[in-house]
């Protein structure tokens, strides 16, 4: 887990600069694009995931990770229904993840965006509390009070399955999918939230 903080943060940075959600004056139609986006990267990418047998790594709890149903519960609350969310554009350039390994190191960076989200979630809450139409943060707000027990155990999760590999090539993976995937989210947020809303 260190060697994946020290070895992603450019891409970290980079990605959370891609962020638009922390700005004074976020309207819920931003929230909404942004939201739009995440399920256009996660909905194929979690697909992508559970193909993986990350079922079988233990402590991981992967079927408690999963964030696509949370994220379309939002957008429900913004005006969405099931016929526009399955119109919305979905990533085509996702990491490769060609094997166990390298799920871990995108599951690192999914994971990881629940601590930065704990900003995001506050942020949310003050700008839009007490509207009239009321909003979810589901997706922001997955864990609840849970963020930082979830976080340690995907840690150590991660960390066990490195020690019983115990190959370097094993964490030269992991840390590879972990860039790619900061790297091709990047990319797709840049690309797609200015866009998302206006296809649905
Ligand atoms: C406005 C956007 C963001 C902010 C302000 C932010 C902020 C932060 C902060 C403060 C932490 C450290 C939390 C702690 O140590 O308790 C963190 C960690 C992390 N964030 Fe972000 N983040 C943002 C977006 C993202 C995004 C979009 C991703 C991934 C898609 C991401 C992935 C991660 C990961 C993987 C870590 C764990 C680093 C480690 O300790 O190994 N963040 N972020």
């Amino acid at each position: 887990m260190q060697r994946l903080k020290s070895e992603t943060r450019p891409h970290h940075e980079r990605t959370e600069a891609q962020v638009r959600l922390m700005d004074a004056g976020l309207t819920r139609l931003a929230y909404r694009r942004h939201l739009e986006a995440l399920l256009g990267f996660y909905a194929p990418l979690e697909e992508k995931l559970a193909a993986l047998p990350l079922a079988q790594v233990p402590g991981l709890a992967i079927q408690e990770r999963w964030k696509r149903a949370l994220l379309e519960e939002d957008l429900v609350a913004l005006g969405h229904d099931a016929h526009s969310l399955a119109r919305l554009p979905r990533c085509q350039d996702l990491p490769a993840l060609p094997g166990l390994p390298e799920a871990l190191g995108c599951l690192y960076v999914l994971e990881g965006s629940s601590l930065g989200g704990q900003l995001i979630l506050r942020h949310l809450r003050r700008q839009f509390e007490g509207e009239v139409r009321p909003l979810t943060f589901s997706f922001f707000n997955a864990y609840g009070d849970a963020v930082g027990p979830r976080w340690r155990a995907f840690g150590e999760a991660v960390n066990q399955a490195s020690e019983v590999a115990a190959d370097e090539s094993f964490d030269a993976r992991v840390v590879k999918g972990a860039q790619e995937t900061f790297d091709t989210f990047a990319a797709w947020l840049r690309h797609e939230q200015p866009h998302a809303s206006l296809s649905a």
